[in-house]
């Protein structure tokens, strides 16, 4: 929203100050190496501007999901230390056991074990966020990837830091989700793709009071399919939801948006890379198939559609795109999104990887570093991150 109000880093004289930044470096990990670095890379600005500034610069952040309490090797933040040093090219100090203070000067970075091995984190327990707190001059909130979570280390140490403010990114990251859904150029394209159509009932049902057009892919394009009246076959699609898809069907006719349908679809009966695709009309899936993509009829008319776009969000893929047979739909979609003059912000685990894929990530005008938080953003709920620094800001 381009209304929030809250203090930014940059408004901040950082010099000499002790610096307490929350991102969101929660990475794929595998064998000790970072496997995918997006996030670390959207955070070396602030980095950067920070220790410009003078300031000594402690980072934290979580990593995956492990039981607080206790200190657990394989979610231990080391291999991010080691990957920022190298992008940062400077020494990243990892600190195991850092709540009772660390010793950090002007010029240096340290990286904060894993917030979430600590007990509290979860439950945004007040103790913990004031042990926090006491760490370090100013609280920098730049995680917009966990700005949906209300944590002690994004939501319980703004209320108690002596200064707290949002983060360059954090504020980049809201600056660009706001334009594109509140002061959109028209038409506004909304691509909602994904496995289930349940986990993003509730950002079809938001999005649909503001877009033109929803470009639906995936196991949610088959609930419309199905709501539609055609025989699925064995393809991912959720009955109980089927009313659920009838309702949104007649939002958008109410507002006059359209949801266009899959003319063509790509079938298989197995999901594997042995499979054997073959293309039908959407309206002939055989009793043993699953549609696994859409067709390339279906492709030329979505790139119409977003070739016309004048604001393009985009989450969730619109086929199986990890199996090259049936990745076509979503490389059609992404070339497409890429071509296009639109203002166009994508994000979500899937989309990013999809994109990266495909090699065309530098060519969206936006990638957001968010999953969850991008999702409950577009839902048009209230971060609670980001509520906190509003709250401060309000005094
Ligand atoms: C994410 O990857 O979605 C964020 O880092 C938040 O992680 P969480 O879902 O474990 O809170
Ligand atoms: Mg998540």
């Amino acid at each position: 929203m381009t209304s929030v109000r809250f203090i930014r880093m940059q408004d901040l004289d950082l010099a000499g100050q002790k610096l307490l930044i929350r991102e969101d470096l929660n990475v794929p990990v595998e064998n000790g190496r970072v496997t995918s670095d997006a996030r670390i890379r959207a955070a070396l600005p602030t980095i950067r501007m920070a220790l410009d500034g003078g300031a000594a610069v402690m980072l934290m952040s979580h990593l995956g999901r492990p039981k607080e309490g206790e200190y657990d090797s394989a979610a231990s933040l080391a291999p991010v230390a080691e990957h920022l040093s190298r992008l940062l090219g400077a020494p990243v100090r990892l600190e195991r056991d850092w709540l009772d203070g660390v010793d950090v000067s002007p010029g240096e970075v340290v990286l904060c074990e894993n917030v979430r091995f600590n007990k509290g984190e979860g439950k945004d327990d007040e103790a913990l966020a004031k042990r926090m707190a006491a760490l370090c001059d100013i609280f920098v909130m730049d995680a917009f990837g966990t700005a949906h979570r209300a944590q002690a280390s994004t939501h319980g140490i703004a209320r108690f830091a002596r200064q707290a403010c949002a983060g360059p990114l954090l504020a980049a990251e809201l600056d660009a989700l706001g334009r594109a859904l509140h002061s959109p150029k028209a038409p506004l394209v909304a691509i909602v793709g994904g496995s289930k159509v349940s986990t993003k009932l509730a950002v079809l049902d938001t999005l649909l009071e503001r877009v033109d057009q929803l470009i639906v892919g995936g196991g949610i394009a088959n609930n419309f399919i199905a709501a539609a009246g055609y025989p699925m076959g064995r393809s991912l699609w959720e009955p109980d939801l089927l009313e659920a898809t009838q309702a949104l069907v007649a939002k958008a006719e109410q507002r006059g948006a359209r949801i266009p349908l899959p003319v063509d679809v790509v079938v298989a009966r197995e999901v594997s890379p042995q499979a054997e695709p073959a293309t039908r009309p959407a309206a002939e899936v055989g009793e043993d198939e699953m549609i696994l993509d859409v067709g390339p009829e279906t492709s030329r008319l979505y790139a119409g559609l977003i070739a016309k776009a004048g604001t393009i969000v985009w989450n969730g893929p619109v086929g199986v795109f990890e199996v090259e047979q049936f990745a076509a739909g979503t490389r059609r979609l992404a070339e497409a999104v890429a071509a296009s003059d639109a203002y166009s912000i994508a994000g979500g685990g899937d989309t990013l990887a999809a994109l990266e894929r495909f090699g065309l990530s530098d060519r969206i005008s936006y990638i957001s570093t968010g999953g969850g938080a991008f999702l409950e953003f577009l839902e048009g709920k209230t971060l609670p991150a980001v509520a906190a620094l509003e709250a401060r800001a309000r005094g």
